[in-house]
């Protein structure tokens, strides 16, 4: 099988904080944006250069002027001073809006490559991914990635500038207080290390409970009504609430660490302070350093302390970044499926389409398990096949390989002639028109469900599709009929009515083969009766594959297919079925028998 991304890619939790394989790759999306990034990149430098240059001009003023008392030139240093800090302001916002704007486009084209990933990957793939951790990846991964670059990076660029350009700053002024801090500062560094690790590990908890709180809302609130139905609420909401108390209890614990960061910090960078001016004095008693170096030494280092004191947090955002880009690159990879084959080896079948159908020793399973096996069917140009068989028996499974949903692991399936994965999948998509079992509804309007954006589908075919369905009937009820808005998945509307709407889907589209998966539920006798008329009006002219659950549905149908574990046991018209006494016989003989009793189908 391919390999995917499961459930718990969540819990591929990344340790390191920069990783060179994942780096290389990311900054091949930087690559666009290059010009942006040269901007951004322009900015630190000359941010440093104007932060080192500010104890300097104090201590020219302490030294010269103020010590002194002669004021000539005081006022030109003053003005400096000045303009280095309106420098520093101006340029520090210009750094933040570059960095958030590169950091914004960045993950713009990568959330978009994602997202069309996403549209290419097949039925088995969203069968082992809960929607919750897709949705997280293209939601809550994409802004991690973003925040690398917006604060991360490039701030650790500058910060790494800065402590340069004020280490040698330092070195210039006086190179005995500068031991002192070379001393000193690594153990601060040290110990602000130990913190941060063990923050970062509790951070990394933190995303994983946040990751688990959206996958489980996502599943309860698509669940939302079997758990109503079935009174679970009590127990959902036990489940969400343990989740909900650990990442309290997590947050706690790494809201605690990052203030005593911050603290122990703020008490060293003092601490620091304190020495020098005690070393400073003995110095300035010695008569070897001057009150204007001392004073311009300490600035500096109060600005040495600063990228020290959020380093925890550059380093936690370096650190979600990484294990996003792992998550994002392995779906990235994840190969689609059901792709269009090479133009190389593509076929178109010869036009007008026949309808042909021809199944060739096919065998399928979605896992390691045999769904179907054995299967060869060759359909005629026409003709109408009913597939029967008991729920589970791989019914629905033959269809999504006739579409393309899935692959088959043996056998080839043709349409006219042509293996169905030579040809280009919108050809495909255009010569079997499938109405699902369970017809799926986007939100949007009614005729965007039935055009479903193909420019080739004309509003006026849309009406007259809805037409010929019998759906104009009650589309026409709706407030604002055909642009009448669809809530979530349709489900402002009867099952009867999703189906109609199907059915409408392939009428506007005009295959030449008609693929129906009959619902399961079942539906009034109005509505039933409206599916029966549409789907006669539907057949007329086309190969039709109908499977069928309410035996009644199928007795004009040429050949009936019966289906049972994933083979095909028995086929023949209705009445040589059920004069051979077999499987169809007997499913005939039982839904008689419940017909009488009670209007129910069987599955
Ligand atoms: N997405 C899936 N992932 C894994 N197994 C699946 C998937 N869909 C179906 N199956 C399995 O494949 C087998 C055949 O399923 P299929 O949906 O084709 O049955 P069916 O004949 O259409 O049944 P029904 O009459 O209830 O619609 C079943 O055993 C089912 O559990
Ligand atoms: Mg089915």
């Amino acid at each position: 099988m391919m390999p995917a991304v499961q459930a718990d890619t969540e819990e591929t939790r990344y340790g390191a904080f920069l990783d060179a394989r994942l780096m290389m790759r990311f900054l091949g999306y930087a690559r666009p944006h290059r010009r942006w990034i040269a901007l951004a990149m322009l900015l630190p430098p000359l941010s440093a250069l104007s932060q080192v240059a500010q104890p300097m001009v104090i201590q020219l003023a302490v030294d010269r002027h103020l010590v002194t008392g002669n004021l000539d030139g005081f006022y030109g240093l003053l003005a400096a001073l000045a303009a280095l800090v309106i420098f520093q302001f101006i340029s520090g916002y210009f750094q933040s809006m570059i960095n958030a704007m590169l950091g914004q486009r960045v993950i713009s084209d990568l959330r978009q490559e994602l997202f069309a990933h996403l549209l290419t990957l097949d039925a088995a793939f969203y069968a082992k991914n809960p929607s919750g951790s897709l949705t997280n990846r293209v939601a809550n991964d994409a802004e991690a990635i973003s925040q690398m670059v917006s604060a991360g990076l490039i701030n650790l660029f500058a910060d790494l500038l800065l402590l340069i350009a004020i280490a040698i700053g330092m070195v210039a002024l006086s190179p005995r207080l500068s031991l002192v801090v070379l001393v000193l500062m690594p153990l601060v560094i040290l110990v602000a290390f130990q913190v941060t690790r063990r923050m970062r590990t509790i951070q990394r908890q933190g995303t994983l409970l946040q990751a688990r709180m959206t996958a489980r809302l996502t599943e309860e609130s698509e669940g939302r009504d079997v758990m109503r139905l079935f009174h679970q609420q009590q127990t959902a909401m036990a489940r969400f609430d343990q989740l909900n108390r650990d990442h309290r209890a997590n947050a706690d614990k790494s809201n605690f660490l990052e203030a005593l960061q911050f603290s122990f910090v703020e008490a060293a960078s003092t601490g620091v302070v304190a020495v020098l001016f005690w070393y400073g004095a003995t110095l300035m008693s010695e008569g070897t350093l001057t009150i204007g170096i001392l004073t311009a030494f300490i600035d500096a280092v109060r600005r040495l302390f600063f990228p020290i004191r959020d380093l925890a947090g550059k380093f936690t955002t370096m650190q979600s970044a990484m294990s996003a880009l792992e998550r994002v690159f392995t779906l990235i990879d994840t190969p689609p499926a059901i792709a269009d084959p090479p133009a190389a080896s593509a076929l178109t079948p010869r036009e007008p389409p026949q309808g042909a159908i021809r199944f060739a020793g096919v065998q399928f399973g979605y896992g390691a398990e045999t769904v179907l096996s054995g299967i060869d069917l060759t359909i005629a140009p026409g003709e109408r096949i009913a597939v029967v068989g008991p729920t589970g028996a791989g019914k629905s499974t033959l269809i999504k390989l006739l579409n393309r949903t899935c692959e088959p692991q043996q056998g080839v399936i043709t349409i006219d002639g042509v293996p169905v994965n030579r040809m280009p999948l919108a050809r495909l998509r255009r010569l079997a028109g499938v109405a699902r079992q369970e017809t799926v509804l986007f939100s949007g309007t009614i005729a965007e469900n039935i055009g479903l954006f193909d420019p080739a589908i004309s509003r006026a075919r849309i009406e007259w599709a809805a037409r010929e369905t019998g759906a104009l009937d009650f589309i026409q009820s709706l407030p604002d009929g055909l642009e009448s808005r669809l809530g979530e998945r349709g489900n402002n509307l009867s099952a009867g009515q999703r189906q109609l709407l199907g059915m409408t889907r392939i009428f506007a589209l005009d295959p030449p083969i008609l693929v129906l998966d009959e619902a399961t539920s079942s539906v009034d006798a109005v509505s039933e009766r409206l599916i029966q008329a549409a789907l006669e009006r539907l057949m007329t002219g086309r190969t039709a594959v109908i499977i069928a659950h309410r035996l009644s549905t199928i007795r004009h149908v040429d050949r009936i297919v019966v289906l049972a574990k994933g083979r095909i046991v028995e086929i023949g018209t209705h009445a040589e079925l059920l004069e051979r006494h077999g499987l169809f016989a007997t499913l005939h003989a039982l839904q008689f028998q419940e017909e009488k009793t009670e209007p129910v189908t069987t599955h």
